[in-house]
C-alpha cells in the first residue's frame, strides 16, 4: 500500500469516527496523521450542523492547534472530571485490541487521557493490524536524570533499545522534556509482563503498551470496507 492509499484509508476510518461523536459530550482527541483527518471531519460537522462539544481535551499541541484553528475551545485534562469518549490512532493493534502507541511521541499524555475516558475508539488503516503485538518499536519515555542507566538495563534485558532521534539527529525531546527509548521487542513476548516490568522501572515515565484499554477499533480496509471491531 502506498502512502496515498494509506492516507485515504486513514481518512475513511477518521470520518466514520467523527460521525459517531455525540454533540454536547466531553471528547478526548489523540495525535497523529489519522487523528488529523478526524479533526478535519469534526470541523466539517461543526460547519454543517453547528455541532458543539461540552469540552475537548487533546494529547498533543499539534492536535490542540488544529482544533483551535477550526474554532474549537480546548481544555486541559486537569480541569476535566471524565472524558466520555477518546478517539485516537494507533501504531499496531492486536487481535485482542491491545495496542502499541507513541509513534508520534505523545504516549504519556495519550495514556493519561485514555485512562480517564469512559470509552476509547482507535482509528486505523488495515496496515496497523497484527495478530500478536509487535511489528513496531515500543516507545518508552524516560527521565533524563537516569536515562543512561535505563538504556543499559534494557540492553542487558535483550530489549534492543534505540534512542529516538529528531530531524537533526539529536535525541527526541518529549512535551515533558524527557527522552524516548524505542525497544525492539518483536513480537512482544508477554505484553502484560513487559508492561509490569516497565511500570516498575524507576526513571520510566510511561510506555507505549496500551493493554486492556481500547473498546472499539474502526478499521478501513483496502477493499473499501470499514470494520467496526469491538471488545
Ligand atoms: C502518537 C500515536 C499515534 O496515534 C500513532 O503513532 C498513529 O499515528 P498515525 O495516525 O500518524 O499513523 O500513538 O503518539
Amino acid at each position: 500500500m502506498d502512502k496515498k492509499q494509506q492516507d485515504q484509508l486513514k481518512k475513511e476510518a477518521a470520518t466514520k469516527a467523527a460521525e459517531i461523536v455525540k454533540p454536547g459530550s466531553v471528547l478526548g482527541v489523540g495525535t497523529g496523521s489519522t487523528v488529523a483527518f478526524f479533526i478535519d471531519a469534526l470541523g466539517q460537522r461543526k460547519e454543517k450542523e453547528g455541532f458543539t462539544l461540552k469540552h475537548i481535551v487533546t494529547t498533543s499541541n499539534r492536535s490542540k492547534k488544529q482544533l483551535e484553528g477550526l474554532g474549537f475551545k480546548v481544555d486541559e485534562l486537569a480541569d476535566i472530571d471524565q472524558v466520555d469518549l477518546t478517539v485516537d490512532g494507533a501504531d499496531r493493534v492486536a487481535d485482542n485490541l491491545d495496542g502499541i502507541k507513541g509513534g508520534g511521541g505523545a504516549l504519556t499524555l495519550e495514556k493519561n487521557v485514555a485512562i480517564n475516558s469512559k470509552k476509547i475508539i482507535w482509528i486505523v488503516d488495515e496496515s496497523k493490524l497484527v495478530h500478536r503485538l509487535g511489528g513496531f518499536p515500543l516507545p518508552v519515555e524516560v527521565l533524563p536524570i537516569s536515562c543512561e542507566q535505563n538504556f543499559r538495563k534494557f540492553e542487558q534485558e535483550g530489549l534492543k533499545p534505540q534512542w529516538r532521534k529528531d530531524e537533526n539527529g539529536k535525541r527526541y525531546v518529549t512535551h515533558y522534556g524527557n527522552y524516548i527509548i524505542d525497544l525492539a521487542a518483536d513480537p512482544v513476548p508477554a505484553p502484560h509482563g513487559l508492561a509490569d516490568y516497565l511500570d516498575h522501572t524507576v526513571g520510566v515515565v510511561e510506555h507505549g503498551l496500551f493493554l486492556d484499554m481500547c473498546d472499539e477499533v474502526i478499521i478501513a480496509h483496502s477493499d473499501g470496507s470499514i470494520e467496526d471491531k469491538r471488545k
